[in-house]
């Protein structure tokens, strides 16, 4: 039997007792294909990678080895967030590698988007295996694939994990609980798993993070402007209840700047745009209507609050023409 296809007797998973049930059935699975063996597991925070680490925590403990890379990339509080849930709540083997400086250096300069893409992918991938080289004697390696990874790489649409992904060539036998389901499922199994809903419930994030939103080239000053104006957009969209009802919204900050006045000041500055999408597959996408009121509050408190940034602009392009992030 082809063990990557979902049976089609399979039961959509809906409910939680469903959930507990396929939790049972995987937790014995990884249990008898594993042994006493250990695993690793590249935990990023994202959905998937983190449903199977709780996964696999409940099923071997302290045998399964989390590395938590930071690329620097990341959103404000994502990887506070990771060591809070993992290692401080769920007692993972948590091995927490910030490796920011590495990564920010590796881009300085490069203004082309895949370019900076393949960069981020290759270090990412050169990071872990210097972490694994440090550990002995594991043969398992974990992944996030879920059935839409399958099916798309099938259809040679995109290779499994084509960001943050691993190489066949570590030489690992593969530990992938969670292949055959559809996203839908793999959030109520998280949700069973007792992951926090801010977790399981998130808005798409791409591997190679705010990278690709401070278009051209990468300076730690935009990253941190990015970064800010993401977390106060994010804000906002949860206390007037817009999250988990828009699709994706984040900001972006290029590199250009436009005259503006500050404390009775000319001042010349960054601008930061607002992108706020719905889509249902991602290949096309409209504009989120965003109450004007409240776009007036986000402007005030970006252009206050973050430094660097003198205007805000609201990104009104479908995909297409547009694309839903800008590199
Ligand atoms: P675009 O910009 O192509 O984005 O309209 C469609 C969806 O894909 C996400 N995206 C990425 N995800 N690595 C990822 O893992 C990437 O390099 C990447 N680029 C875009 C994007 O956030 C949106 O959800």
């Amino acid at each position: 039997m082809d063990n990557n296809k979902r049976p089609e007797t399979m039961e959509r998973i809906t409910t939680p007792a469903l959930a507990l049930k396929f939790i049972d059935e995987q937790v014995a699975a990884v249990r008898e294909q594993v042994k006493d063996g250990k695993v690793l597991l590249a935990l990023s925070g994202g959905v998937d990678s983190s449903v199977v680490a709780a996964l696999l925590i409940k099923a071997i403990g302290q045998n399964l080895v989390c590395v938590h890379v930071n690329h620097g990339f990341l959103r404000k509080g994502e990887p506070e967030q990771v060591i809070e849930v993992f290692r401080n709540q769920m007692n993972a083997n948590l091995i927490y590698v910030d490796a920011a400086d590495r990564f920010i250096d590796k881009v300085a300069g490069v203004t082309d988007p895949e370019e900076k893409r393949h960069i981020i992918g290759e270090e990412f991938i050169k990071v872990f295996d210097e972490e694994a080289a440090k550990l002995t004697g594991i043969h398992f390696l974990g992944q996030g694939t879920i059935y839409p990874d399958i099916l798309e790489s099938e259809k040679g649409i995109k290779a499994h994990h084509n960001v943050g992904g691993l190489p066949a060539e570590m030489g690992m036998e593969l530990v992938e609980p969670v292949k055959l389901l559809y996203k839908d499922e793999v959030r109520v199994v998280g949700k069973a798993l007792g992951l926090p809903d801010n977790m399981v419930y998130r808005q798409p994030f791409p591997g190679p993070g705010l990278a690709v939103r401070t278009p051209g080239a990468i300076t730690r000053e935009r990253l941190e402007a990015v970064r800010e104006s993401d977390a106060i957009l994010r804000e906002e969209f949860e206390k007037n209840g817009l999250q988990g009802k828009v699709w994706q919204y984040f900001t972006l900050v290029p590199d250009f700047k436009s005259t503006g006045i500050k404390d009775g000041k000319r001042s010349f500055e960054y601008f930061v745009v607002i992108r706020a999408v719905n889509t249902t597959d991602a290949i096309e996408a409209s504009i989120e209507e965003i109450p004007y009121s409240l776009l007036k509050h986000i402007t005030e408190r970006i252009t206050h609050e973050v430094k660097g940034v003198n205007r805000v602009l609201y990104d009104l392009t479908p995909k297409p023409t547009g694309t839903i992030e800008w590199e």
